[in-house]
């Protein structure tokens, strides 16, 4: 598969097969996506994987959080409401969700709730984190690695999901995998796509190019 391909294929994917995918393979990907750029190459990102039992206890876990009225979301980059973002992106995240809606109607919002709850169904996760004194600029270390990852993953044959919701109670996270002084930036889960999940089937759907890039001559 070429890059381009790679790139296209990988969609997120909210339901996962049981499939899991080796260790190997989980490794092989990480050290594919050190190539990514950092700044003065200080290469700042851990990755800690989860997956078998230690991830069966973690997804029980989640979904009794998640359905704890009491306890609420304290991520460690700050969770910023919709109406603060910037007009656009406020639009783009309107559109997404009004598409959303009118592929599966009102019982869109229970789907994707059951799948958030089981960490959907990933057989492995990957934590992407940083000190916790991190800098702005090992932000950007970390996405582009996330994206690499993704795409080296891809290139294997191996789908993946990009997740807030894998990082919604980074102490725990702390707790559970025995992570000292770093962040969680985010967690991608990793694994084989369940097809006949209509989940699946959620679209994000792109500007136009001339919207996001302009050539200045
Ligand atoms: C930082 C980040 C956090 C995300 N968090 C979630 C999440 O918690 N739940 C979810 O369903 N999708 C999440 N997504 C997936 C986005 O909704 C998805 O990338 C976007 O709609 C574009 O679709 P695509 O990845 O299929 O191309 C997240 C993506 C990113 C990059």
């Amino acid at each position: 598969m070429d890059a381009e391909k790679a790139i296209i294929n990988r969609k997120s994917i909210r339901a996962f097969k049981k499939q899991i995918p080796s260790d190997e393979d989980l490794l092989d990907i990480v050290k594919i996506a050190q190539k990514s750029p950092s700044w003065i190459n200080s290469q700042p990102v851990r990755i800690f994987i989860a997956k078998g039992d230690k991830l069966d206890a973690m997804r029980k876990e989640h979904k009794s959080i998640n359905e704890n009225p009491d306890v609420h979301t304290r991520s460690d980059l700050k969770f910023t409401p919709i109406r603060e973002w910037d007009i656009e992106s406020q639009n783009n995240m309107h559109n997404k969700r009004k598409a959303d809606l009118s592929m599966f109607g009102n019982k869109f919002d229970e789907m994707k709730q059951v799948q958030s709850d089981n960490l959907f169904d990933a057989p492995a996760v990957a934590y992407i984190t940083l000190p916790n004194n991190y800098t702005e600029w090992s932000l950007y270390d970390a996405g582009a690695m996330s994206e690499a990852l993704m795409i080296a993953a891809q290139d294997k044959g191996i789908d993946s999901m990009p997740a807030f919701e894998f990082v919604k109670y980074p102490d725990r996270l702390r707790d559970n995998l025995g992570v000292r002084n770093r962040s969680f930036v985010l967690g991608i889960g990793l694994g084989y796509r369940d097809e006949n999940n209509p989940i699946n089937q959620i679209e994000g759907k792109r500007m136009s190019v001339n919207e996001v890039a302009k050539i200045i001559k």
